[in-house]
């Protein structure tokens, strides 16, 4: 078999406050190959986000390995792996630097990873604004005047910009309203067809993993507690606390109806 495309081995990280350790993540290993979308899930503090970040660069771990296409990644990031893998973080707001227009924030990865000839960069700016469903007018906004939907676009463009292999997506339509969530969760699912590209995608929602993920790592207290294919950890799930997760979910269909009620009676 091939190399997995991000192997992320015995991972841990503590965070000290003062004389006080937080355990955020505890000897975590997991593989993500070409094409795949991995979930990440698990209630908040679970340590989903640290390992995100880990895997950004934006911290390093404090014991463990992570490889991307078959080499370690360096602590100090390479040009070509901050090409390579992108994050999409949960808060539109807070990533997209706001003194900027919209196609200023699209057009610079275009030019820091010196994508295209510089005389193109701009139809490259309205291209990738077509991709995630705006036209090109919104290129001379600025983000205060645009809705929190329309801002997860464009933080999905930036993140595509660069064409990268892996896309990191930190909750990215937990802080939108719930018709909003689903359709950038259509739109995520498009690009990752078209172009495509490998996901890591956190969230606390089981719902949405339904939607998206071939494989899901569940996270408990900073530990990984079950890793299943989805259609397993939604039909047979292993971990009593898969189990309590599922059983919070919203209920859409009477099979899910029977399936809630078969794993309570298990219990
Ligand atoms: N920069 C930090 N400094 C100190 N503690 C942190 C930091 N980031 C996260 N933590 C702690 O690590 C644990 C895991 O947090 P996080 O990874 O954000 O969880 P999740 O994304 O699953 O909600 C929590 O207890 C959180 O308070
Ligand atoms: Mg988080």
């Amino acid at each position: 078999m091939s190399k997995p495309l991000l192997s992320i081995k015995n991972v841990s990280k503590s965070f000290s406050l003062g004389d006080y350790e937080i355990q955020a993540l505890q000897q975590v290993s997991l593989d993500l190959n070409k094409g795949e979308c991995l979930a990440i899930v698990g209630e908040s503090g679970s340590g989903k986000s640290t390992l995100a970040n880990i895997i950004m660069g934006i911290y390093p771990q404090s014991d463990g390995e992570i490889s991307f296409k078959g080499s370690t990644l360096p602590s100090k990031r390479l040009l070509s792996h901050r090409k390579d893998i992108q994050f999409v973080q949960q808060n539109p707001l807070s990533s997209i630097n706001p003194s900027r227009s919209i196609g200023e924030s699209l057009r610079l990865p275009l030019d820091v990873h010196r994508i295209g000839h510089a005389n193109e960069r701009n139809n490259h700016v309205s291209e990738l604004l077509s991709e995630v469903g705006l036209t090109s007018n919104y290129s001379k906004r600025s983000p205060s005047t645009m809705s929190g939907g329309q801002l997860q676009r464009v933080a999905i463009a930036r993140a595509l910009a660069c064409a990268p292999e892996l896309v990191v997506l930190d909750e990215p339509t937990s802080s939108l309203d719930v018709l909003v969530q689903s359709r950038v969760l259509s739109l995520l699912q498009k690009l990752r067809k078209k172009r495509s590209l490998s996901f890591l995608f956190i969230t606390h929602d089981l719902a949405v993993v339904r939607n998206i993920a071939d494989y899901v790592a569940v996270f408990k207290e900073g530990k990984l507690v079950e890793l299943n294919g989805v259609n397993e950890l939604f039909s047979k799930p292993v971990h009593s606390y898969t189990k309590r997760l599922l059983s919070a979910i919203p209920v859409i269909s009477e099979d899910e109806i029977q399936l809630l009620n078969q794993i309570k009676e298990k219990e």
